[in-house]
């Protein structure tokens, strides 16, 4: 094999392959399985700060009512205290049984009480914390810029609490992805996640009610996860890691080319089981002796819009242009 290994946080990794937080990585034997199988690192199942919230009303909920307003306090403490505590858990189980780096993840949408939590996942012995942020916009009274500086606040609550690097994986409806990942490194993120992919409601027209979406990305969603990568390299220090729709080794070097150090999977995970990822390493590796590429950092960013002699290429005008002839 050759060198596929990349510094992805300042830290190294393996391979640029990282499993991306999901349900499967809040099992032990599987992250054990996705190490055996050549993973650089994985991300572990998101700390739902929306979740602990749901989970403490949903027991007050069905608990009734309260003769003492102290039961109820008691109870927010214990359900909020309990959720987080079996995070630790895991942190703690996942890096007593893998060498791989193990990075936790919250998703979250206020500054508030659970940064203190990030401190807590520091002392559990996480190698660096991924921030999952979206704030939906629901209200016409709500602008981008009071949005995004929402996510500057909460970036730089956590980066006052720890010192493990921090990633902050970002949605790509943004009026300007490039200027929030810039905003957020000045906050203090060492690590740029594009882009996270959202739950998707849809519509049944049959019987008149919401369903959900594909939980599955496609690989036609890299398209634009590779021009928001290549425009967004060299415009910041911060290193970017690609996710959504890289299915296979080919695409996985698609995302390296444009400007990723490193990948991070899912989808595919759950389709096709941890071997996937030892099928891409394969892929990466055989690529580069073809190319005759010594490392990773060889070609890494080499078709960002920096590096491109058309970067018009990544440019939507050009687009347009290139479509118009079409009848
Ligand atoms: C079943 C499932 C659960 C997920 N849970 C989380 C989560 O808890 N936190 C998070 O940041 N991303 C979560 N994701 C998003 C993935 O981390 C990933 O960014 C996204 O699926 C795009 O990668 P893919 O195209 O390889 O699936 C989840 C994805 C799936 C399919």
């Amino acid at each position: 094999m050759s060198k596929i290994d990349t510094k992805y946080l300042g830290i190294d990794l393996a391979s640029p392959i990282i499993v991306a937080s999901c349900g499967l990585t809040k099992s032990i034997d599987k992250i054990k399985e996705f190490e055996s199988n050549g993973a650089g690192a994985v991300v572990l199942k998101s700390l739902f700060e929306e979740e602990i919230r749901n989970e403490v009303s949903n027991l007050v909920k069905y608990s009734g009512q309260f003769p003492y307003p102290e039961t109820e306090d008691y109870i927010r403490e214990y359900v909020s205290d309990k959720s987080t505590q079996d995070y630790l858990e895991l942190i703690k189980k996942a890096k007593s049984n893998v060498n791989i780096p193990v990075i936790a993840s919250i998703n979250c949408v206020t500054n508030q009480e659970w940064t203190s939590y990030a401190k807590e996942i520091e002392l559990a012995g996480a190698d660096a914390l991924e921030l999952n942020i979206f704030i939906l916009p629901t209200s016409k009274h709500q602008t981008a810029e009071e949005i995004e500086n929402m996510y500057v606040k909460i970036v730089t609550s956590v980066a006052k609490q720890v010192k493990i690097p921090i990633a902050v994986k970002i949605t790509q409806h943004l009026t300007n992805p490039i200027h929030t990942a810039f905003s957020l490194e000045l906050s203090g993120a060492k690590g740029i996640v594009m882009f996270n992919r959202m739950y998707k409601p849809n519509i049944d027209i049959n019987n008149l009610r919401t369903t959900a979406g594909d939980i599955f990305s496609s690989p036609a969603e890299l398209q634009e996860v590779i021009r928001w990568i290549a425009l967004t390299y060299g415009e910041i220090q911060a290193d970017i890691c690609a996710t959504t729709g890289i299915q296979n080794g080919e695409s996985a070097l698609k995302a390296m080319l444009s400007g990723a150090k490193a990948v991070a999977i899912s989808s595919i995970l759950y389709k096709k089981g941890a071997q996937v990822i030892k099928d891409i390493n394969e892929t990466i590796d055989t690529w580069m002796k073809d190319k005759n590429f010594q490392n990773t950092k060889d070609f890494i960013g080499k078709l960002s819009y920096k590096n491109i002699d058309n970067p018009a290429a990544f440019e939507r005008v050009q687009f347009m242009k290139f479509f118009s002839g079409i009848e």
